[in-house]
């Protein structure tokens, strides 16, 4: 359905994974846990090596099957290293409707790189996958991914009552939604940004 090839932006490399990333992913969530746990459900705070291969082996299982695309995003001039994972999945296919998700590594945070990354899979989604809409959930108080939905254009549609379960508390998530026919006006400006290259 996608191909399993890199995609770019100005500084980035957005790819599948592979086995052989199991000790960047590691090291990456490892370094990253008091931050990604206060928002991700899956980053406990013992997350370690065996939570990492179910990670890579279901990437790769939904990968092939179609259902859910996870990169890991590389910095062009330092490939082994691991700057994050950008996702879209499938929420419905006969609507055409897709998920985003994403996390940066702490020491990374701030630098635009999750905005650049998330504006190259919002492109995987609505160019190569054909999505008509694109959803984002954000816990309630995080900033950070509510200030990537509206660099991005994104609109807040609403409030989702306890969500997900984080550390032991319901949390509640607002939706925040982009159209294919936004994302197309929106695309010359994620250019003139520097998110993608033109
Ligand atoms: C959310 C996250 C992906 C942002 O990544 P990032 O690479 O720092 O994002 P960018 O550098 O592109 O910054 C995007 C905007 O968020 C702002 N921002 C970044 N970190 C912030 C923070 N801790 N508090 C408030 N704003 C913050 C940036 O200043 C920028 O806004 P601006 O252009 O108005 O200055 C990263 O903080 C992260 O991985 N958090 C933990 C996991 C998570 O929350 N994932 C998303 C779940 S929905």
């Amino acid at each position: 359905m996608l191909s399993g090839g890199s995609r770019f932006t100005p500084r980035l490399e957005l790819r599948p994974f592979r086995r052989r990333d199991l000790d960047s992913l590691i090291d990456a969530a490892a370094s990253s846990l008091p931050d990604l746990n206060k928002w991700l459900p899956w980053a406990h705070a013992g997350y370690g090596r065996r939570d990492a291969l179910v990670f890579l082996r279901d990437s790769v299982s939904a990968w092939s099957e179609g259902r859910a695309f996870d990169f890991t995003i590389r910095y062009l001039d330092n490939p082994g290293f691991h700057v994050g994972n950008v996702s879209v999945w499938f929420v419905s296919r006969q609507s055409r409707v897709g998920e985003v998700g994403y996390w940066i590594r702490s020491s990374e945070t701030k630098t635009g790189v999750g905005t650049e990354a998330t504006a190259r899979i919002l492109a995987v989604a609505f160019d190569e996958l054909g999505l008509h809409r694109v959803v984002l959930r954000i816990a309630v108080g995080n900033r950070a991914s509510e200030r990537i939905a509206e660099k991005l254009g994104f609109t807040r549609e609403g409030l989702l009552r306890q969500e997900l379960q984080i550390n032991g508390e319901w949390v509640d998530h607002s939706i925040w939604g982009l159209l294919e026919s936004e994302y197309r006006l929106k695309r010359a400006h994620y250019a003139d940004a520097g998110w993608l290259t033109a």
